[in-house]
Parts: structure tokens; sequence; C-alpha cells
């Protein structure tokens, strides 16, 4: 990883908006392959420099997962990591730490995948990243802030180009692209809620000063053309209440209508779109029709460029395929458990 100064680090937790967590990691080890592996785990993080950061009056928990087959659980690695924090501050710094495995200050990551043992601490918390804290309306099958971001990206959406999200749901594509054109921070509206603060493992005073500098460049006042639709009454107007939370209720143009029935497609450069899946929501037919009528839609448009998500890329493709619009780019992810794929699309020849 390339070395940034401690500024520079809280500015990316502050203002980067495609991360959903982040871990300070303090050891990476190769372990044995049987149980042997829990003594060894217990020795890494006994003489880890974690018994540094623990708080003498404060609380700390250990949380654990694991990836692959081993002979031992995650609670065991958990439990032999938690003892050695307790005997390293014993034997290091002579206190007792006190433990709490719900609500702890500082939160160990003792995790396992295959042969490596990842030893860190938690800098975010239990509420990622993709949690903005301006969400006041849940849509059923909302994306997360994180990944729409990543959308806009594949877009190569940027100031100057007017966005179209025709089945925009709760609206969290066309608020965080509000949001990136006026500088807004992520975290702006979670500013105190991160667990680096409560581990006391970066200044305060230095956090202040960095969200207030990032602050201080928001643009307010910033021109741009976003439009938002939804055939749905009731989510667009879900939407409209998280615009207003978002602070940007009036940078944006809502619509009730389909896809196909919206009276703006003329002003649009780039189409950002999450479709139905046919998986929470109405099933695969209503899924593959509502992609038919957004392709031939994008087709008609005055867009340049249609990025949608989707877990079945082979039926997006397809559908793409026979009406002339050319796949760009593919991008596989994850969006919780589930498996899809960012696509991004032109009009052919
Ligand atoms: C997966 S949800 C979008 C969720 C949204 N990205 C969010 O974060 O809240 C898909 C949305 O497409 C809308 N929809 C389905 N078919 C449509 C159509 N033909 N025209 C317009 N909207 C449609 C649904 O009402 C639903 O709100």
């Amino acid at each position: 990883m390339e070395d940034v100064s401690e500024r520079e680090f809280l500015k990316i937790l502050y203002a980067n908006p495609v991360y959903h967590r982040c871990l300070l990691l303090l050891e990476l080890s190769r372990i044995p392959k049987g149980r042997e592996a829990l003594d060894a785990i217990y020795y890494v993080v006994r003489d880890s420099c974690v018994i540094d950061v623990i708080l003498r009056k404060g609380t700390f928990g250990v949380k654990s997962t694991r990836r692959g087959n081993h002979p031992f659980t995650s609670q065991e690695v958990a439990s032999y990591a938690g003892a050695a924090v307790i005997d390293g501050c014993r034997l290091r710094r002579g206190f007792r730490p006190l433990v709490d495995l719900d609500d702890p200050q500082v939160q160990v990551v003792a995790d396992v995948c295959g042969q490596f043992f990842f030893l860190g601490i938690e800098l975010v918390g239990e509420r990622c990243m993709h949690r903005r804290g301006w969400r006041v309306y849940e849509h059923p099958a909302s994306l997360k802030s994180t990944i729409a971001n990543a959308l806009l990206m594949l877009a190569g959406f940027g100031s100057g180009e007017s966005l179209w999200d025709p089945m925009c749901g709760g609206g969290t594509i066309p608020i965080e692209a509000a949001h990136r054109c006026m500088g807004l921070p992520p975290a702006y509206f979670r500013k105190r809620d991160f667990a680096f603060l409560r581990a006391g493992l970066f200044s305060e005073r230095l956090w202040e000063e960095v969200t207030c500098g990032v602050d201080a460049e928001i643009r307010w006042d910033a021109n741009f053309r976003i439009f938002a639709s939804d055939a749905s009454f009731r989510h667009l107007e879900g939407a409209l209440r998280n615009a207003e939370n978002a602070l940007i209720k009036d940078k944006i143009l809502f619509e009730v209508a389909t896809v196909s029935c919206f009276s703006k497609k003329d002003e649009v450069d780039v189409v950002v779109t999450n479709p139905p899946y046919g998986i929470r929501m109405g099933g695969p037919k209503k899924a593959r029709k509502a992609l038919e009528e957004l392709m031939q839609t994008f087709l008609v448009s005055s867009a340049r460029v249609l990025v949608v998500i989707h877990p079945f890329p082979d039926m997006v493709k397809e559908i793409a395929q026979k009406l002339g619009i050319k796949l760009d780019k593919e991008v596989r992810s994850y969006n919780g458990n589930l498996e899809v794929s960012l696509l991004r699309f032109g009009k052919g020849g």
C-alpha cells in the first residue's frame, strides 16, 4: 500500500465513495494446517501491537470470520485471540482489559483465510459505509450507495453531463450522483459514526480539521441535470423524502413514469440504473420485460451510454445484442452474497 500521511488517510475515510469497511491491518501471518494454528494465533496476537491500542479503562472485543477448511471454528479463533489480548495487556502493560463482545470500544478483528491469519482493528464499525445516514425511506430492493458510485464511475459520469435513472426506486443512484457533482463527502451525514473515533486511534482534532476542510470545498450551488423516475408513485415519494434528507431535493428532477413514457428522454447523456432482478420483487418474466423496455428506450433516447447492474448478465447481453446495443465493459462483483455484473453499453455502429 502507498505510504500516506494520517491526514490523507482520514481524508480517504471521509471522502472515498466506494469502500464498505476498513480494517487497520496490524499483522498478516501464515498459520500451520492443524489445530496448532490456534496456538500460533495466540502468540501472534499476544506479541502484536494490538496490545498497545487497548484502552486501560475501555473495553475490547474480538470478532472472527474464517474462510477455508480448518479443524477449528471462528469462535475458537476469537476466543484464543481474546485470551491473548488479555494476557498481552497483563504482561506488557500491567492491567486486565475489560471484554465487551456487543459494543466494544476497540473492535479487534482476527480473521483466518486459508493458511493466513489477519489481525487488525475495525475502523468503520458495524454500520458499513454504504449506510450514508441520509436514507429515511428504505426501498425493498435498495442498492448500496457504494455500488451506486461504482456504477457512476463505470459510466464515466462527470459534471457537465446529464444523468437519468429510469428505475430509481428510493433514489440511491441520483442522490449519490448529485453528491458527487457537489463534492459532498459520503460520510457527511455520519461524521461521528466511526469505530476509530471510539477506539481513540486518531486525534479527534485532526479528524475535525480534515472533515471541516473537505466540507469547505462542497459546491452547494453546483449546477447539474439529474433526472430520476420510477413507475411506482410510492417509491418515488420515498426517493423524494430521501433526497430531502440528503439536502438535494430541489436539485433532482423527479417524475413518476414507466421507462418508455419518461418525458425528458431527449435531454439525457448518461443512463445508470438498477432494474428489478425478478428475485425479491416481481418474477423473471417481469424482470426481462423491464430490461427490454429499458434497452429499447435507451436506443431512442439521446443517451450515449447505459450502465446496468444485474445478476443475470447473459440475459442482459442477449437482449442488447438483439437490439444492436454494444457491450463496452463488464465488471463482476458481489452485492451482499449475490454475484452481479456491472455492464456498460454504448450505441453500436
Ligand atoms: C431494484 S429497484 C431500484 C432500487 C433503487 N436502485 C434503490 O436503491 O432504491 C427497481 C425499480 O424499478 C421500478 N420499475 C420496474 N419496472 C419499471 C418500469 N417498466 N418503468 C419504470 N420503473 C420500473 C420498480 O418500481 C422499482 O422501484
